[in-house]
């Protein structure tokens, strides 16, 4: 199969379209990173993307939704605060969970009684889900554990051949993936953080709890996603909270003959000492670091063999969400 990359015009719409309606698989452009879009309604086309991934079945994937799409449709009980949270952020980067049981494929929430739901913000993306007019499920378009795609390039260098079509919408600007939010309850719970942070969510309904579970073997997550190695480049990887460990770091690996990367914040990179090491800046702005993140990590796996990197200072509002990701392309194990 070769793999098209399309600009979005009318033309690349309708025959995304089409494919769509033949329970095919096509990746899309959103704000916050690239999503590998299929039909919630065709249970192949949903079997056919948890297949491509290679992504566990028990880790559920999310509804996205254009803005005037009716929920009634697809959700069994909104709460009154979700529809304050909408009225506040949606089209935007929240993903929120609902009651709804029998509404999609019920491959999509993998046998639980939720379903997540997203309006995206990005122009291409509302195209692309106007002219369908159904719930596009699309996980990241990487395959599954490997860093999440911030281009059209990035999802073809996981999916050249595997799929039809990839609608090109240029560089994906928010960076990290959508807060999952649970809006199941009385109160909503963070299941993952991101660029819509626990503050924003306290700013518009009072409360917000962060889901920290403490499992033991054989329990299922409320979010299962959160369960595994994510994000991971294909480098060797280590995470320190100072420089001068990860100096200490660099110079160990040079000593045994491998190319080393440096990955920190603009002013830690402008301060490392060490020779022959590349640098991977992440900015100063925490938005910036956010955007740059997985397009470095993916740089990086390209031209080193060892990526060293530093936490970022401020650890909190959206640098909650972009640490969660560092730590797990960095330092977390296979659990599963
Ligand atoms: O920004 C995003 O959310 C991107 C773009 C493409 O929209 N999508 C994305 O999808 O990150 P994915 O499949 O990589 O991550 C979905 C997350 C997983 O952690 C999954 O476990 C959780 O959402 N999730 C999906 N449905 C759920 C449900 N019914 N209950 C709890 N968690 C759910
Ligand atoms: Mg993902």
């Amino acid at each position: 199969m070769i793999t098209k990359v399309e600009k979005i015009t009318q033309e690349s719409l309708k025959e995304a379209k089409r494919l769509i309606e033949k329970g095919d698989v096509v990746a899309m452009p959103t704000e916050t990173v690239y999503g590998l879009g299929a039909s919630a309604f065709i249970d192949s086309a949903v079997k056919k993307v948890f297949e491509i991934k290679g992504r566990p079945n028990d880790n559920p994937l999310i509804a996205h939704v254009h803005p005037d799409y009716d929920l009634k449709k697809i959700v069994d009980y909104d709460p009154p605060y979700a529809k304050k949270l909408r009225e506040a952020y949606l089209p935007g980067p929240l993903t929120m969970v609902y009651p709804s049981k029998n509404r999609v494929s019920s491959l999509v929430s993998c046998g639980l009684d939720t379903l997540a739901i997203r309006v995206p913000s990005h122009k291409g993306a509302q195209a692309f889900l106007r002219e369908v007019d159904i719930p596009i499920v699309a996980p990241s378009a990487n395959l599954s554990k490997h860093v999440s795609p911030t281009t059209a390039e990035h999802v073809l260098d996981d999916f050249s051949g595997k799929i039809p079509l990839i609608l090109d919408g240029g560089t994906s600007e928010g960076g990290i993936e959508s807060t999952v939010l649970d809006v199941t309850g009385d109160v909503p719970i963070i299941l993952r953080p991101g660029l819509i942070t626990k503050e924003m969510i306290e700013k518009v309904v009072g409360r917000c709890e962060v889901y920290a579970p403490v499992l033991k073997p054989g329990d299922r997550a409320k979010s299962p996603g959160m369960m595994y190695k994510h994000y991971a480049p294909k480098c060797k990887t280590f995470l320190f909270q100072t420089l001068s460990e990860a100096e200490e770091c660099c110079l160990t690996q040079q000593e045994n003959g491998l190319s080393v990367g440096l990955m920190a914040e603009e002013s830690v990179v402008n301060a490392c000492k060490i020779k022959d090491v590349l640098f991977y800046s992440l900015g100063e702005k925490e938005t910036e670091m956010a955007s740059r993140l997985y397009a470095l990590l993916r740089k990086a796996e390209r031209e080193v063999d060892v990526l060293v990197s530093v936490e970022p200072e401020k650890k909190d509002g959206i640098m909650v969400g972009v640490l969660n990701r560092l730590k797990k392309a960095c330092t977390s194990v296979d659990i599963k």
